[in-house]
């Protein structure tokens, strides 16, 4: 028999993309595996039932999850949705291991098998599953959409007759994927934009996209490529260059993380009051706090005349574009694991698919979580 691969409805308030698009329910069948729907599972992200190749839609969840072999979410499963899971069952999707320590042990409990996309290791043969990236990119996209709608400027340079209007100036903070995306998006909508990173690499990638690259002194670059905590003494110097720019900038977008750390506060609140009233900050880093000091994770606030944007879970504002990347990206990673319908035994030896396994046969895999979730002693 053919696996059941099993996709429901989001279940996390304001998740709006579907983990499995239509073009993508059609190539997976083709991997020999039987589908099996929650009815209206992809309305949110605009994708209907009847776009979907025959497939069989359950209305209950719980009698989809009694067939699943295989689960596709976006956000992790609640604990409920861990319950309906039949012991072996694998699930794929954003697990946020380290928000959610109660969810893995329950996984662990009950024998789930539960790969977490954001741990797909970032090597070449990866890139395809890479969805931290993909979703990365509409995030980056999305916040200069967001900024322009905020900011009481345009962003082209206009010429009309009733003068000329100048164009918005835009600094860019943090250039890995959303932030080289956002630098992007700005430069089409006309603005003039400047990018900083820590990581000295990012320079030739800002440049390239047409913007102009923020000097400092200093490196950041630590394990695997990411970027580093600063000192105290390179935070000093990064907030007294970064204040000269964001004072005459009239859009700011956040996007600086380091992994496994809170984001880091860059934009102080005097920084904030140096900007002119009518000027925005868009913080997409708010996901981790935020990298303003002012930042409040999911509201705007405004501060002296200035908009301080904090959204949460960008990607899922674009839903369909999310979901149809996302989809993608698991639709690859599955293509690694599943032969002639069935889960190919071998496939656990894989680096890409042994990298991003949380949880297997009752014991959680991912060092950095076993210790959160166990202690340091089960090492
Ligand atoms: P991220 O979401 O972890 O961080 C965003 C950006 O913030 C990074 O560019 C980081 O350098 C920067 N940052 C951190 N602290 C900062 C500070 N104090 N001030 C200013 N900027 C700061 O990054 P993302 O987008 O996930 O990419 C991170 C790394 O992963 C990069 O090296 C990138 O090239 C690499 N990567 C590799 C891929 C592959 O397949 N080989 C695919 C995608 C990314």
């Amino acid at each position: 028999m053919p696996i059941v691969v099993a996709v429901p409805k989001e279940q996390t308030p304001g998740e709006r993309r579907v983990a499995l698009v239509p073009e993508i329910a059609g190539r997976l069948a083709k991997l020999g595996v039987t589908l099996a729907l929650e009815t209206g599972m992809g309305k949110s992200a605009h994708f209907l039932d009847a776009a979907y190749p025959s497939t069989q839609f359950f209305d209950d969840i719980a009698k989809l999850y009694q067939q699943a072999e295989v689960v596709l979410k976006v956000q992790p499963p609640t604990e409920a949705e861990i319950e309906m899971m039949k012991a072996g069952t694998l699930v794929i999707g954003f697990m946020t291991p380290h928000r959610y320590p109660e969810r893995v042990a329950k996984l662990r409990d009950n024998n789930i098998t539960a790969l977490a996309m954001e741990l797909v290791p970032r090597i070449s043969r990866a890139q395809s599953m890479d969805a931290l990236s993909s979703q990365a990119a509409v995030a980056g996209y999305k916040a200069v959409i967001m900024a322009a709608d905020l900011a009481s400027v345009f962003f082209p340079m206009l010429t009309t007759a009733a003068g000329t209007i100048r164009p918005a100036k835009v600094l860019i903070i943090g250039a890995g994927v959303a932030g080289l995306q956002a630098i992007a998006t700005a430069r089409r909508l006309g603005a003039m934009v400047e990018g900083y990173d820590v990581r000295p690499e990012t320079k030739e990638q800002i440049q390239s996209l047409g913007a102009k690259f923020v000097e400092m002194d200093f490196k950041a670059v630590g394990e695997g490529g990411y970027a580093r905590e600063l000192t105290a003494e390179e935070k000093q110097q990064q907030q007294a260059i970064l204040a000269k720019h964001v004072a005459v900038s009239n859009v700011v977008i956040t996007t600086a993380a380091v992994p496994g750390r809170p984001s880091p506060k860059i934009i102080t609140k005097t920084m904030v009051e140096g900007m002119a009233p009518g000027s925005v900050i868009i913080d997409i880093a708010s996901e981790g706090g935020g990298n303003c000091e002012l930042t409040q994770p999911g509201q705007t606030v405004e501060h002296q005349g200035v908009i301080i944007h904090g959204p949460l879970n960008v990607p899922s504002q674009t839903p369909l574009h999310a979901s149809e990347m996302y989809s993608k990206n698991l639709f690859n990673l599955l293509s690694l694991m599943i032969k002639e319908g069935q889960i190919d035994p071998n496939c656990w030896q894989d680096e890409v698919i042994a990298g991003c396994t949380l949880t297997h046969q009752g014991e959680i895999k991912h060092a950095p979580t076993r210790t959160l979730v166990e202690g340091a002693k089960s090492l």
